[in-house]
């Protein structure tokens, strides 16, 4: 079932997501060699807190934190511990926030130091099919619209896209549907409606497609241990096409000149 949001629940959604946001900026300025990512997780989830917002991670079906954290080779859902990042690294951070009752829900790839130039190449190409999916997003368009849109890009320039994980309708609940895969075909799948709130996440590897779960059924790697990049926005289909509530200014401001 696909809930239309009202405009009194789209003000609610933008609320949530300018908080998610906003705790995604105050993660971005720590991400450097040495630092855990309990230390990232404790700091996200404290701000969250300060804000009157829920981690909305932590608990989720099991899930022991505030934030997925994935360094290199992990794809989706893995564990902040007591990791020390290294410059070279990539860290894929992934979180969600409820607030007044609604999620926001956003993920970015930052490189930590210097990076070699074929993952920038993979961070780069992920984030641009990230807004190729955004632009496949438009009233009356389907939901395999975007799917295509995104594999499109991304196998132009020899990446793989996770068929394992989507993205997903949003709001009161932190999944909703329609599911919204990272590939497929054009003009299958649920018409988007205005009033649809959507997570776009592409998940987009260097190198094979495939993936393994680990034994503690969430941490997700690739299966040839090469990087994997993720990117997510959380957005709304509006009359004249939609509007993205998450935003990624605020890593911008915090990052400066070492956001790509
Ligand atoms: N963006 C992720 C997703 O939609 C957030 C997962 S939170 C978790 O799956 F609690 F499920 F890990
Ligand atoms: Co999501």
């Amino acid at each position: 079932m696909i809930y239309l949001k009202t405009p009194e629940e789209i003000e609610k959604m933008t609320l949530a997501c300018d908080l998610v946001s906003r705790t995604m900026g105050e993660v971005a300025r720590l991400v450097a060699p040495g630092v855990t990512t309990r230390h990232l997780d404790n700091v996200a989830r404290e701000f969250m807190r300060d804000n009157g917002g829920r981690p909305a991670c932590l608990g989720y079906g099991g899930f022991p934190a505030t934030l997925c954290i994935e360094v290199n080779e992990t794809v989706v859902h893995g564990f902040p511990s007591g990791y020390e990042l290294r410059e070279g690294d990539i860290i894929g951070i992934d979180t969600v926030v409820e607030l007044d009752g609604f999620h926001g829900d956003m993920c970015y790839t930052f490189p930590v130091g210097e990076v070699s130039e074929q993952v920038m190449g993979l961070l780069r190409t992920t984030k641009e099919s990230l807004y190729k999916g955004i632009e496949a997003a438009q009233p009356g368009k389907r939901i395999g619209d975007i799917g295509n849109a995104v594999q499109t890009y991304v196998e132009k320039r020899g990446y793989t896209v996770v068929r394992e994980f989507c993205g997903h309708g949003i709001g009161r609940s932190m999944h909703e549907d329609p599911e919204i895969a990272n590939y497929g075909r054009r003009g299958i799948g649920p018409v988007l409606k205005p009033g649809m709130c959507i997570c776009i996440e592409p998940m987009i590897n260097l190198g094979s497609k495939n993936v393994v779960i680990s034994t503690d059924g969430w941490t997700t790697r690739t299966k040839d241990r090469k990087p994997s990049a993720h990117y997510e926005h959380t957005l709304v289909i509006t009359q004249e096409g939609n509007r993205i509530l998450t935003t990624f200014d605020y890593i911008q401001q915090a990052l400066g000149d070492r956001f790509i």
